[in-house]
Protein backbone atom coordinates (compact mmCIF):
# COMPACT_ATOMS: atom_id res chain seq x y z
CA UNK A 1 0.00 0.00 0.00
CA UNK A 2 2.97 2.65 0.95
CA UNK A 3 3.05 5.79 2.66
CA UNK A 4 3.67 9.79 1.61
CA UNK A 5 6.66 10.62 3.75
CA UNK A 6 6.38 15.02 3.89
CA UNK A 7 8.76 17.12 5.14
CA UNK A 8 6.98 20.24 5.15
CA UNK A 9 7.19 23.83 5.47
CA UNK A 10 9.41 24.82 1.97
CA UNK A 11 8.46 26.93 -0.59
CA UNK A 12 7.85 25.59 -3.58
CA UNK A 13 9.37 26.50 -7.34
CA UNK A 14 9.31 25.40 -10.35
CA UNK A 15 7.24 24.70 -13.74
CA UNK A 16 4.82 21.27 -14.63
CA UNK A 17 2.94 19.99 -17.57
CA UNK A 18 -0.25 18.87 -15.87
CA UNK A 19 -1.40 15.44 -16.65
CA UNK A 20 -4.50 14.28 -18.32
CA UNK A 21 -7.98 14.36 -16.99
CA UNK A 22 -8.88 11.37 -14.89
CA UNK A 23 -12.70 12.50 -15.48
CA UNK A 24 -12.42 12.64 -19.13
CA UNK A 25 -10.27 9.62 -19.91
CA UNK A 26 -12.55 7.32 -18.40
CA UNK A 27 -16.03 8.13 -20.10
CA UNK A 28 -13.30 8.30 -22.86
CA UNK A 29 -12.47 4.60 -22.66
CA UNK A 30 -16.08 3.72 -22.38
CA UNK A 31 -16.80 5.72 -25.55
CA UNK A 32 -13.84 3.57 -27.45
CA UNK A 33 -16.12 0.56 -28.16
CA UNK A 34 -18.63 2.91 -29.70
CA UNK A 35 -16.29 1.83 -33.03
CA UNK A 36 -15.11 -1.31 -34.08
CA UNK A 37 -11.85 -0.25 -34.96
CA UNK A 38 -8.84 1.63 -33.01
CA UNK A 39 -8.61 4.21 -30.86
CA UNK A 40 -5.40 6.14 -29.79
CA UNK A 41 -5.39 8.17 -26.55
CA UNK A 42 -2.74 10.39 -26.50
CA UNK A 43 -1.94 11.95 -22.85
CA UNK A 44 -3.53 9.76 -21.32
CA UNK A 45 -2.93 9.53 -17.10
CA UNK A 46 -1.33 6.32 -15.50
CA UNK A 47 -3.74 6.58 -13.07
CA UNK A 48 -5.58 3.14 -10.83
CA UNK A 49 -9.12 3.90 -12.40
CA UNK A 50 -7.55 4.05 -15.77
CA UNK A 51 -6.50 0.46 -15.17
CA UNK A 52 -9.53 -0.83 -13.76
CA UNK A 53 -11.34 0.84 -17.73
CA UNK A 54 -8.74 -1.37 -19.45
CA UNK A 55 -9.45 -5.15 -17.69
CA UNK A 56 -13.37 -3.74 -18.20
CA UNK A 57 -12.41 -3.27 -22.40
CA UNK A 58 -10.65 -6.47 -21.87
CA UNK A 59 -13.08 -8.54 -20.45
CA UNK A 60 -15.44 -7.23 -23.00
CA UNK A 61 -12.88 -8.89 -25.68
CA UNK A 62 -11.18 -5.66 -26.80
CA UNK A 63 -7.62 -4.83 -27.03
CA UNK A 64 -6.31 -2.13 -24.93
CA UNK A 65 -1.93 -0.87 -24.68
CA UNK A 66 -0.02 1.29 -23.70
CA UNK A 67 2.20 2.30 -26.58
CA UNK A 68 4.58 4.82 -25.03
CA UNK A 69 2.22 7.80 -23.55
CA UNK A 70 -0.22 6.60 -25.72
CA UNK A 71 -3.22 4.36 -25.04
CA UNK A 72 -4.45 2.21 -28.05
CA UNK A 73 -7.73 0.81 -27.57
CA UNK A 74 -8.96 -1.96 -30.48
CA UNK A 75 -12.99 -2.42 -29.78
CA UNK A 76 -12.95 -4.47 -33.65
CA UNK A 77 -12.69 -7.90 -31.05
CA UNK A 78 -15.23 -7.33 -28.67
CA UNK A 79 -17.15 -10.45 -28.27
CA UNK A 80 -19.58 -9.73 -24.68
CA UNK A 81 -21.54 -7.22 -22.98
CA UNK A 82 -21.39 -8.05 -19.58
CA UNK A 83 -19.44 -6.79 -16.52
CA UNK A 84 -18.51 -9.02 -13.99
CA UNK A 85 -19.16 -7.95 -10.22
CA UNK A 86 -15.36 -7.76 -9.17
CA UNK A 87 -14.42 -5.31 -12.20
CA UNK A 88 -17.88 -3.12 -11.08
CA UNK A 89 -16.76 -3.41 -7.67
CA UNK A 90 -13.29 -2.06 -8.51
CA UNK A 91 -14.35 1.63 -9.89
CA UNK A 92 -17.57 3.44 -9.02
CA UNK A 93 -17.58 5.10 -12.07
CA UNK A 94 -17.74 1.73 -14.09
CA UNK A 95 -21.49 2.46 -14.86
CA UNK A 96 -20.13 4.84 -17.61
CA UNK A 97 -20.00 1.74 -19.57
CA UNK A 98 -23.35 1.18 -19.57
CA UNK A 99 -24.37 3.35 -22.69
CA UNK A 100 -22.01 2.49 -24.66
CA UNK A 101 -22.49 -1.09 -24.20
CA UNK A 102 -26.13 -0.86 -24.59
CA UNK A 103 -25.22 1.60 -27.82
CA UNK A 104 -23.11 -1.56 -29.33
CA UNK A 105 -24.49 -4.68 -28.91
CA UNK A 106 -28.05 -3.59 -27.91
CA UNK A 107 -27.79 -5.34 -24.54
CA UNK A 108 -26.01 -5.14 -21.72
CA UNK A 109 -25.43 -7.06 -18.04
CA UNK A 110 -23.67 -5.54 -15.15
CA UNK A 111 -23.87 -4.60 -11.58
CA UNK A 112 -25.01 -1.76 -9.68
CA UNK A 113 -21.92 -0.34 -8.74
CA UNK A 114 -20.90 -0.13 -4.64
CA UNK A 115 -21.06 3.67 -2.89
CA UNK A 116 -18.29 4.99 -2.44
CA UNK A 117 -16.70 7.44 0.73
CA UNK A 118 -18.65 10.18 -0.68
CA UNK A 119 -21.50 8.46 0.24
CA UNK A 120 -24.15 6.66 -1.61
CA UNK A 121 -23.81 7.05 -5.10
CA UNK A 122 -27.31 5.99 -6.99
CA UNK A 123 -27.64 5.93 -10.61
CA UNK A 124 -31.11 6.66 -11.18
CA UNK A 125 -30.84 9.48 -13.11
CA UNK A 126 -28.77 7.38 -15.60
CA UNK A 127 -30.87 4.41 -15.30
CA UNK A 128 -34.34 7.36 -15.90
CA UNK A 129 -32.29 8.68 -18.69
CA UNK A 130 -31.71 5.25 -20.54
CA UNK A 131 -35.24 4.41 -19.77
CA UNK A 132 -36.55 7.82 -21.98
CA UNK A 133 -34.57 6.61 -24.52
CA UNK A 134 -36.81 3.79 -24.92
CA UNK A 135 -34.53 1.32 -22.63
CA UNK A 136 -35.69 -1.75 -21.19
CA UNK A 137 -33.73 -1.83 -17.81
CA UNK A 138 -34.65 -4.67 -14.86
CA UNK A 139 -32.82 -4.10 -11.77
CA UNK A 140 -32.46 -7.61 -9.37
CA UNK A 141 -30.26 -9.34 -7.23
CA UNK A 142 -27.51 -6.48 -7.21
CA UNK A 143 -27.30 -6.65 -11.34
CA UNK A 144 -28.96 -4.57 -14.33
CA UNK A 145 -29.99 -6.41 -17.27
CA UNK A 146 -30.36 -3.91 -19.84
CA UNK A 147 -31.97 -4.59 -23.55
CA UNK A 148 -32.43 -1.72 -26.57
CA UNK A 149 -35.54 -2.60 -26.62
CA UNK A 150 -37.44 0.50 -28.57
CA UNK A 151 -34.43 3.00 -28.34
CA UNK A 152 -34.86 5.90 -30.60
CA UNK A 153 -33.54 9.41 -30.56
CA UNK A 154 -36.00 11.50 -27.85
CA UNK A 155 -36.00 14.19 -26.33
CA UNK A 156 -34.74 13.76 -22.58
CA UNK A 157 -33.90 15.85 -19.99
CA UNK A 158 -32.42 15.02 -16.59
CA UNK A 159 -33.55 16.10 -13.49
CA UNK A 160 -30.58 17.45 -11.93
CA UNK A 161 -27.48 18.18 -14.67
CA UNK A 162 -25.29 15.11 -13.15
CA UNK A 163 -22.28 14.12 -14.96
CA UNK A 164 -22.13 10.66 -15.49
CA UNK A 165 -25.67 10.27 -16.17
CA UNK A 166 -25.46 12.94 -19.32
CA UNK A 167 -22.41 11.53 -20.77
CA UNK A 168 -24.38 7.21 -20.45
CA UNK A 169 -27.46 9.43 -22.28
CA UNK A 170 -24.82 10.63 -24.86
CA UNK A 171 -23.42 7.45 -25.27
CA UNK A 172 -26.67 5.80 -25.38
CA UNK A 173 -28.03 7.98 -27.90
CA UNK A 174 -24.65 7.60 -30.20
CA UNK A 175 -26.39 4.36 -30.88
CA UNK A 176 -30.28 5.24 -31.61
CA UNK A 177 -31.89 6.27 -34.67
CA UNK A 178 -32.79 9.88 -35.38
CA UNK A 179 -31.68 12.73 -33.18
CA UNK A 180 -31.53 12.75 -29.07
CA UNK A 181 -31.53 15.94 -27.43
CA UNK A 182 -30.58 16.23 -23.61
CA UNK A 183 -31.74 19.02 -21.63
CA UNK A 184 -30.47 20.19 -18.32
CA UNK A 185 -26.89 18.40 -19.19
CA UNK A 186 -23.99 18.89 -17.21
CA UNK A 187 -21.60 21.22 -18.50
CA UNK A 188 -18.10 20.38 -16.99
CA UNK A 189 -15.14 20.77 -19.43
CA UNK A 190 -14.86 16.60 -19.60
CA UNK A 191 -18.44 16.45 -21.44
CA UNK A 192 -16.99 19.08 -23.72
CA UNK A 193 -13.88 16.88 -24.35
CA UNK A 194 -15.74 13.41 -24.44
CA UNK A 195 -18.16 15.55 -27.75
CA UNK A 196 -14.82 16.55 -29.32
CA UNK A 197 -13.39 12.58 -29.15
CA UNK A 198 -16.93 11.15 -30.21
CA UNK A 199 -17.14 13.55 -33.43
CA UNK A 200 -13.54 12.48 -34.11
CA UNK A 201 -14.90 9.12 -34.41
CA UNK A 202 -17.45 10.42 -36.88
CA UNK A 203 -20.58 11.04 -34.65
CA UNK A 204 -22.30 14.49 -34.97
CA UNK A 205 -22.73 15.61 -31.68
CA UNK A 206 -23.02 19.32 -30.58
CA UNK A 207 -24.06 21.67 -27.22
CA UNK A 208 -21.45 20.10 -25.25
CA UNK A 209 -20.42 22.60 -22.60
CA UNK A 210 -24.05 23.98 -22.59
CA UNK A 211 -27.09 22.71 -20.56
CA UNK A 212 -28.51 21.45 -24.22
CA UNK A 213 -26.70 18.81 -26.19
CA UNK A 214 -28.21 17.06 -29.46
CA UNK A 215 -27.05 13.60 -31.26
CA UNK A 216 -27.29 12.48 -34.43
CA UNK A 217 -27.49 8.87 -33.72
CA UNK A 218 -25.85 5.76 -36.00
CA UNK A 219 -23.32 8.07 -37.71
CA UNK A 220 -20.63 5.63 -39.57
CA UNK A 221 -17.39 5.70 -37.39
CA UNK A 222 -13.49 5.43 -37.94
CA UNK A 223 -10.31 4.97 -36.04
CA UNK A 224 -9.14 7.93 -34.60
CA UNK A 225 -6.70 9.79 -32.21
CA UNK A 226 -7.70 12.04 -29.71
CA UNK A 227 -5.59 14.01 -27.21
CA UNK A 228 -7.30 14.06 -23.28
CA UNK A 229 -7.89 17.45 -21.71
CA UNK A 230 -5.64 18.24 -18.70
CA UNK A 231 -6.50 17.76 -15.20
CA UNK A 232 -8.17 20.89 -13.92
CA UNK A 233 -8.62 19.49 -10.53
CA UNK A 234 -4.99 17.86 -10.37
CA UNK A 235 -4.31 21.72 -11.59
CA UNK A 236 -6.19 23.30 -8.66
CA UNK A 237 -4.67 20.84 -6.06
CA UNK A 238 -0.92 22.11 -7.40
CA UNK A 239 -1.99 25.65 -7.44
CA UNK A 240 -3.67 24.87 -3.54
CA UNK A 241 -0.50 23.31 -2.68
CA UNK A 242 1.88 26.19 -3.66
CA UNK A 243 -0.19 29.09 -2.18
CA UNK A 244 -0.23 27.66 0.72
CA UNK A 245 3.91 26.81 1.00
CA UNK A 246 4.46 29.91 -0.72
CA UNK A 247 6.43 30.32 -3.97
CA UNK A 248 5.48 30.44 -7.87
CA UNK A 249 4.48 27.54 -10.53
CA UNK A 250 3.30 27.74 -13.65
CA UNK A 251 1.41 25.02 -14.48
CA UNK A 252 1.78 24.60 -18.75
CA UNK A 253 -1.32 22.36 -20.80
CA UNK A 254 -3.77 24.17 -18.44
CA UNK A 255 -7.14 26.37 -19.39
CA UNK A 256 -7.14 28.55 -16.73
CA UNK A 257 -11.37 28.95 -18.06
CA UNK A 258 -11.82 25.39 -16.79
CA UNK A 259 -10.31 26.97 -13.13
CA UNK A 260 -12.44 30.24 -13.00
CA UNK A 261 -13.25 29.82 -9.49
CA UNK A 262 -10.70 28.48 -7.93
CA UNK A 263 -8.62 30.80 -9.47
CA UNK A 264 -10.52 33.93 -7.72
CA UNK A 265 -10.63 32.25 -4.24
CA UNK A 266 -6.91 31.84 -4.44
CA UNK A 267 -6.10 35.73 -5.81
CA UNK A 268 -8.99 36.66 -3.09
CA UNK A 269 -6.64 34.31 -0.71
CA UNK A 270 -3.80 36.79 -1.61
CA UNK A 271 -2.39 35.09 -4.15
CA UNK A 272 -0.97 37.06 -7.50
CA UNK A 273 -2.27 34.84 -11.15
CA UNK A 274 -1.66 35.31 -14.20
CA UNK A 275 -3.44 33.26 -17.06
CA UNK A 276 -2.38 32.93 -20.72
CA UNK A 277 -3.49 31.07 -23.35
CA UNK A 278 -2.28 28.01 -22.19
CA UNK A 279 -1.14 28.07 -18.97
CA UNK A 280 -1.37 29.10 -15.19
CA UNK A 281 1.30 31.45 -13.32
CA UNK A 282 0.67 31.47 -9.74
CA UNK A 283 2.97 33.60 -6.63
CA UNK A 284 2.23 33.19 -3.29
CA UNK A 285 3.79 34.47 0.05
CA UNK A 286 2.52 31.02 2.13
CA UNK A 287 0.71 34.03 4.38
CA UNK A 288 -3.20 33.89 2.99
CA UNK A 289 -6.22 35.48 4.25
CA UNK A 290 -9.82 34.01 4.43
CA UNK A 291 -12.21 33.88 1.68
CA UNK A 292 -16.21 34.37 1.13
CA UNK A 293 -18.25 31.48 1.67
CA UNK A 294 -17.60 28.71 -1.15
CA UNK A 295 -20.51 27.16 -2.06
CA UNK A 296 -19.95 23.63 -4.43
CA UNK A 297 -21.54 23.71 -7.27
CA UNK A 298 -22.81 21.75 -11.10
CA UNK A 299 -19.83 23.62 -13.46
CA UNK A 300 -19.22 26.18 -14.00
CA UNK A 301 -19.85 27.00 -10.18
CA UNK A 302 -17.07 26.12 -7.48
CA UNK A 303 -16.25 21.98 -8.32
CA UNK A 304 -16.39 20.15 -5.46
CA UNK A 305 -13.73 18.24 -6.12
CA UNK A 306 -11.70 21.04 -5.79
CA UNK A 307 -13.04 21.41 -2.18
CA UNK A 308 -11.00 19.47 0.21
CA UNK A 309 -7.55 21.06 -1.60
CA UNK A 310 -8.78 24.64 -1.02
CA UNK A 311 -9.57 23.92 2.15
CA UNK A 312 -6.33 22.50 2.98
CA UNK A 313 -4.75 25.85 1.45
CA UNK A 314 -6.42 28.03 3.55
CA UNK A 315 -5.71 26.41 6.88
CA UNK A 316 -3.07 28.79 8.22
CA UNK A 317 -5.03 31.76 6.16
CA UNK A 318 -5.79 34.90 9.07
CA UNK A 319 -9.59 34.90 9.20
CA UNK A 320 -12.55 32.12 8.55
CA UNK A 321 -13.59 31.13 5.52
CA UNK A 322 -17.13 29.00 5.59
CA UNK A 323 -17.36 26.20 2.91
CA UNK A 324 -20.65 24.59 2.04
CA UNK A 325 -20.62 21.26 0.35
CA UNK A 326 -23.69 21.07 -2.48
CA UNK A 327 -23.17 18.23 -4.42
CA UNK A 328 -22.02 15.13 -2.04
CA UNK A 329 -23.40 14.46 1.35
CA UNK A 330 -20.77 12.91 2.59
CA UNK A 331 -17.44 14.86 1.70
CA UNK A 332 -15.56 16.26 4.53
CA UNK A 333 -14.36 12.81 5.98
CA UNK A 334 -10.57 14.72 5.57
CA UNK A 335 -11.64 17.08 8.10
CA UNK A 336 -10.65 14.99 10.73
CA UNK A 337 -7.46 13.88 9.37
CA UNK A 338 -6.87 17.61 8.84
CA UNK A 339 -7.46 18.18 12.80
CA UNK A 340 -4.89 15.89 13.40
CA UNK A 341 -2.51 18.63 12.21
CA UNK A 342 -3.66 20.94 13.88
CA UNK A 343 -6.31 22.62 11.65
CA UNK A 344 -9.26 24.30 13.75
CA UNK A 345 -12.30 23.13 11.41
CA UNK A 346 -16.08 22.32 12.55
CA UNK A 347 -18.75 20.41 10.59
CA UNK A 348 -22.50 20.75 10.63
CA UNK A 349 -23.87 18.91 8.05
CA UNK A 350 -23.06 20.42 4.68
CA UNK A 351 -20.87 23.37 6.21
CA UNK A 352 -17.64 23.30 7.33
CA UNK A 353 -16.05 26.61 8.82
CA UNK A 354 -12.45 27.19 8.96
CA UNK A 355 -10.59 29.29 11.35
CA UNK A 356 -6.73 30.07 10.35
CA UNK A 357 -4.45 28.66 13.06
CA UNK A 358 -1.05 30.54 13.52
CA UNK A 359 1.00 26.77 12.76
CA UNK A 360 0.13 22.76 11.29
CA UNK A 361 2.15 20.55 12.90
CA UNK A 362 3.49 17.47 10.62
CA UNK A 363 1.47 14.14 11.71
CA UNK A 364 0.72 10.93 10.38
CA UNK A 365 -2.84 10.72 8.76
CA UNK A 366 -4.53 8.62 6.46
CA UNK A 367 -6.18 9.52 3.04
CA UNK A 368 -9.83 9.23 3.29
CA UNK A 369 -10.53 9.25 -0.02
CA UNK A 370 -9.25 10.61 -3.91
CA UNK A 371 -9.43 14.44 -2.88
CA UNK A 372 -9.33 14.33 0.69
CA UNK A 373 -5.92 12.53 0.19
CA UNK A 374 -4.50 15.13 -1.79
CA UNK A 375 -5.69 17.40 0.84
CA UNK A 376 -4.06 15.91 3.32
CA UNK A 377 -0.79 16.51 1.03
CA UNK A 378 -1.34 19.92 0.53
CA UNK A 379 -1.62 20.62 4.23
CA UNK A 380 1.66 18.34 5.20
CA UNK A 381 3.23 20.47 2.04
CA UNK A 382 2.51 24.02 4.76
CA UNK A 383 3.02 22.04 8.16
CA UNK A 384 6.46 22.29 10.21
CA UNK A 385 8.19 18.86 10.38
CA UNK A 386 7.17 15.30 9.10
CA UNK A 387 4.26 13.91 7.82
CA UNK A 388 2.98 10.48 6.95
CA UNK A 389 0.53 9.75 4.75
CA UNK A 390 -1.26 6.54 4.61
CA UNK A 391 -3.97 4.76 2.67
CA UNK A 392 -2.63 6.46 -0.37
CA UNK A 393 -4.37 4.35 -3.19
CA UNK A 394 -6.67 6.66 -3.22
CA UNK A 395 -4.77 9.11 -4.44
CA UNK A 396 -2.93 7.14 -6.80
CA UNK A 397 -6.44 7.04 -8.33
CA UNK A 398 -6.10 10.11 -9.73
CA UNK A 399 -2.98 11.37 -9.74
CA UNK A 400 -0.19 9.86 -11.97
CA UNK A 401 2.68 11.11 -10.43
CA UNK A 402 1.79 13.50 -7.39
CA UNK A 403 5.63 12.83 -5.58
CA UNK A 404 7.40 13.31 -8.62
CA UNK A 405 5.15 16.60 -9.77
CA UNK A 406 5.78 18.27 -6.22
CA UNK A 407 9.84 17.00 -5.83
CA UNK A 408 10.02 18.93 -9.08
CA UNK A 409 8.82 21.77 -7.64
CA UNK A 410 11.31 21.41 -4.56
CA UNK A 411 9.01 19.68 -2.04
CA UNK A 412 10.62 16.82 -0.04
CA UNK A 413 8.20 14.02 -0.46
CA UNK A 414 8.64 10.74 -1.07
CA UNK A 415 6.29 7.53 -1.48
CA UNK A 416 8.00 4.51 1.08
CA UNK A 417 6.46 1.12 0.43
C1 LIG B 1 -18.41 12.96 -11.59
O1 LIG B 1 -19.04 12.02 -10.74
C2 LIG B 1 -16.93 12.90 -11.25
N1 LIG B 1 -16.41 11.56 -11.51
C3 LIG B 1 -16.73 13.25 -9.78
O2 LIG B 1 -15.31 13.27 -9.53
C4 LIG B 1 -17.28 14.66 -9.54
O3 LIG B 1 -17.16 14.98 -8.16
C5 LIG B 1 -18.75 14.72 -9.96
O4 LIG B 1 -18.89 14.29 -11.34
C6 LIG B 1 -19.34 16.11 -9.83
O5 LIG B 1 -18.61 16.99 -10.61
C7 LIG B 1 -16.12 11.22 -12.80
O6 LIG B 1 -16.31 11.97 -13.72
C8 LIG B 1 -15.55 9.85 -12.99
P1 LIG B 1 -22.75 13.44 -10.64
P2 LIG B 1 -20.60 11.63 -10.97
O7 LIG B 1 -23.56 12.39 -11.29
O8 LIG B 1 -20.88 11.56 -12.41
C9 LIG B 1 -26.16 12.60 -7.44
C10 LIG B 1 -13.34 12.81 -8.36
O9 LIG B 1 -12.94 13.14 -7.23
N2 LIG B 1 -26.65 11.59 -8.38
O10 LIG B 1 -22.63 14.78 -11.29
O11 LIG B 1 -20.90 10.43 -10.13
C11 LIG B 1 -24.81 12.21 -6.83
O12 LIG B 1 -24.98 11.35 -5.72
C12 LIG B 1 -14.77 12.35 -8.56
O13 LIG B 1 -12.64 12.85 -9.40
C13 LIG B 1 -27.88 11.00 -8.15
O14 LIG B 1 -28.55 11.30 -7.17
O15 LIG B 1 -21.30 12.89 -10.32
C14 LIG B 1 -24.24 13.55 -6.44
O16 LIG B 1 -24.79 13.92 -5.19
C15 LIG B 1 -15.56 12.31 -7.27
N3 LIG B 1 -28.33 10.06 -9.03
C16 LIG B 1 -24.76 14.50 -7.53
O17 LIG B 1 -25.88 13.81 -8.13
C17 LIG B 1 -27.60 9.71 -10.14
O18 LIG B 1 -28.08 8.86 -10.93
C18 LIG B 1 -23.77 14.83 -8.64
O19 LIG B 1 -23.30 13.60 -9.12
C19 LIG B 1 -26.35 10.32 -10.35
C20 LIG B 1 -25.89 11.26 -9.47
Amino acid sequence: MGEFIIEGGRPLRGSLQVQGAKNSVLPILAATILHSGVSVLHHCPRLRDVDASIRILRQLGCRADWEGDDLVVDASTMVCSQIPDHLMREMRSSVIFLGAILSRCGEAELSLPGGCELGPRPIDLHLAALRQLGAEIDEGGGRLHCRAGDMCGREITLSIPSVGATENALLTACGCEGVTTIFNAAREPEIDDLQRFLRAMGHQVQGAGTSVVTVAGRSPTHDLEHTVMPDRIVAATYLAAVAAAGGEVELKGVDYRHLSTVIAALHEAGCRIHSTGSAVLLRSTGELKGVRPIRTAPYPGFPTDAQAVLMASLLKSKGTTVFVENIFENRYRHVDELCRMGADIRVEGRVAVVCGVERLRGAAVEATDLRGGAAMVVAALSAEGRSRIGSIHHVQRGYENIVGDLSALGACISLEA
